[in-house]
């Protein structure tokens, strides 16, 4: 079990922290009610809608939804783990480190997520292990005939399945692992009673988050066997949609001018070893908007460098799409005579890599339209400039949109004034005021929490209230929430959490910027009218339980006869009359 900062000391760190210190030695404030307000660090914008809350002790960016305490906003200003980024803020605030203690079981779900951690971390270390046995080196000389090397190999921690096709399953039974935890960790399989190794015959290549955690696993046939990758599925540790792989050397990699993302986990190696920084790839998936949110802490822009068959040109601009929604500058590595990076390294080296040079994102999605189009006809060329017109509307900077408009004169034949309509501006100078990132405000993802609306809306009042700290003691319990994200969120400040420190314990990004934008709020209420709120709320939900408990008994009652029907009918009637007075007001 992992060793943790007393809890009290921690406490103490966050009280002595002051939050809006801490963000103004990165952003400039200014002080608004009872809020700060800044631009964004974490995303583009030209009007402030990040915001810093003292008395919350959190932060929250109305545009992209980033939102945490203190901590959280060192550790993303400077890429540094929990870990690091308390012990900066206690050098900063002249507090001496602790001893640190033993991590307290708080749930029981962590406690087995880290069995699954750990479980996957001996499994990484097993296959490494068995690269270097006699019986395998035809998987150790698989790598080497791919072009890699024993410094890459120890790197990526790469490994090989054992001989035997139950050799890891057995290896971590000894290690006291159940065969529960090994199949829920996707190390093994059940098949008709009997539990074997999930990935067999194949070149191991470990997929390890940027907190150093093993998550899981991509395995590479060693032939032709299908699939060519077998991967992870996803588990209670592992989700493919929000990883990338190699985080964990992104991670350690400071200052990184780009993030060059590849498609493959070989392409990856392969560029790592040719010492090529800020290379990493998705994990045999198209690029999501998490990806593209986790990839823009580690660097300024990104170089989408994927294959150079069809699907990977035609997965760079979906890639391109997910960038300019999230906000983040892309552009593009496009391989002479359609290699892969890997191919392309192998073939060119290192000097190769630094030849090339990335296009901009306008300038690959014309080069691409420009294929898909016939510009020996007036039809084709008509058709040719109505796509990139739609491309280039995008363009901010003036001189750059000068050259678009040039190439696409001498492509098309049409006049600059006939493509500037086009594209929607009579000017270089754009009209309205158009940003590159007029996307990155992005709209909360709502998760259908399985509620009517009037439900929702009284349990983030409540919320909102506790947040604020202004609820009289013992006038709302967690018991009256009726949704397990938000009774969760109610526990722990109604238990004198900030929501700083609330927001500092969720890992879910979504959930999160959920909790966030809730807790976030404002009213200019008095005290008279904030009590007269929480008895509203209140008697909503309590009239919303019972309604819950009426249809639960109805559906039960379908079910009975008799008696027990009867009994199950008057406990009916018996809700439906306290349902009448509980939406009453006192
Ligand atoms: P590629 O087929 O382009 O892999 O798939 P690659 O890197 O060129 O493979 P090599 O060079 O032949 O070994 C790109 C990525 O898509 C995922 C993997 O993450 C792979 O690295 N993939 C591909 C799978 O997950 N499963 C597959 O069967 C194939
Ligand atoms: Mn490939």
């Amino acid at each position: 079990m992992a060793l943790r900062f007393p809890q009290a000391w921690l406490d103490e760190l966050r009280e002595r922290a002051d939050i809006v210190e801490v963000v103004s030695r990165y952003v400039t404030l200014n002080q608004k009610g009872g809020r700060y307000w800044g631009l964004c660090p974490f995303h583009g914008e030209k009007t402030a809608s990040f915001t810093v809350n003292p008395q919350r002790q959190m932060y929250y960016c109305f545009g992209c939804h980033a939102s945490g305490s203190a901590i959280n906003f060192v550790m993303e200003m400077e890429h540094l783990e929990f870990r690091e980024a308390v012990t900066l803020l206690a050098q900063q605030l002249h507090m001496e480190l602790p001893q640190m203690v033993a991590g307290r079981e708080d749930t029981v779900s962590r406690s087995a997520k880290e069995r699954l951690y750990e479980a996957n971390r001996q499994c990484a270390r097993f296959f490494h292990a068995q690269l270097w046995k006699k019986e395998n080196a035809n998987v150790l000389s698989y790598l080497y005939g791919r072009g890699l090397d024993d410094g890459a190999i120890r790197i990526f921690g790469l490994g090989s399945t054992p001989a035997r096709g139950d050799g890891a399953t057995q290896a971590l039974r000894e290690m006291g692992f159940t065969d529960d935890e090994l199949v829920s960790a996707g190390i093994s399989v059940r098949r008709e009673g009997r539990v074997y190794d999930m990935f067999r015959q194949r070149a191991i290549f470990p997929i390890i988050d940027a907190q150093g955690r093993v998550l899981g696993f991509g395995g590479r046939a060693l032939g032709e066997a299908k699939p060519k990758y077998l991967n992870t599925g996803d588990t209670p540790v592992f989700n493919k949609r929000q990883g990338v792989f190699a985080a964990n050397l992104l991670k350690k990699q400071r200052g990184l001018k780009r993030v060059i993302l590849v498609e493959g986990y070989m392409d990856v190696v392969a560029l790592v070893q040719a010492g090529v920084p800020g290379v990493c790839a998705t994990l045999g998936t198209a690029l999501t908007l998490e990806q593209a949110r986790l990839l823009k802490r580690y660097a300024p822009e990104i170089w989408v460098a994927y294959d150079g068959d069809a699907a990977g040109q035609h997965a760079i601009l979906r890639a391109l799409d997910i960038f300019d929604e999230e906000g983040v500058r892309a552009r593009v590595l496009d391989f002479p005579g359609g290699m892969d990076p890997d191919e392309y390294v192998r073939a060119y080296g290192p000097q190769g890599m630094e030849q090339l040079t990335p296009m901009e994102a306008p300038a690959y999605r014309m080069k691409q339209e420009m294929a898909g189009h016939d510009l020996t006809s007036q039809e084709g060329r008509t058709a040719y400039a109505i796509a990139c017109a739609k491309h280039l509307a995008k363009v901010k900077e003036p001189v750059e949109l000068e050259n678009y408009l040039q190439q696409l004169m001498v492509a098309t034949g049409f006049t600059r004034e006939v493509l500037l309509a086009q594209i929607g501006r009579t000017e270089l100078i754009p009209q309205q005021k158009r940003s590159v990132y007029r996307h990155a405000a992005r709209p909360l993802e709502e998760k259908n929490d399985g509620v009517d609306f009037e439900t929702s809306a009284a349990e983030k009042k409540l919320i909102a209230l506790l947040a604020e700290g202004r609820v009289e003691a013992g006038a709302v319990s967690e018991e009256d929430f009726i949704t397990p994200e938000r009774r969760e969120l109610a526990r722990k400040l109604l238990s004198g959490m900030s929501p700083g420190a609330i927001l500092e314990e969720m890992e879910d990004d979504e959930a999160r910027a959920r909790a966030a934008s809730i807790m976030q709020r404002e009213s200019d209420a008095d005290a008279e009218q904030e009590l007269r709120m929480v008895g509203d709320c209140l008697r909503v939900l309590s009239r919303k339980r019972i309604e819950q408990k009426i249809a639960e008994l109805t559906q039960q009652a379908a079910g009975l006869k008799g008696e027990e029907k009867r009994k199950a009918l008057l406990r009916i009637q018996e809700l439906t009359r306290e349902r009448q007075t509980a939406g009453r007001k006192e």
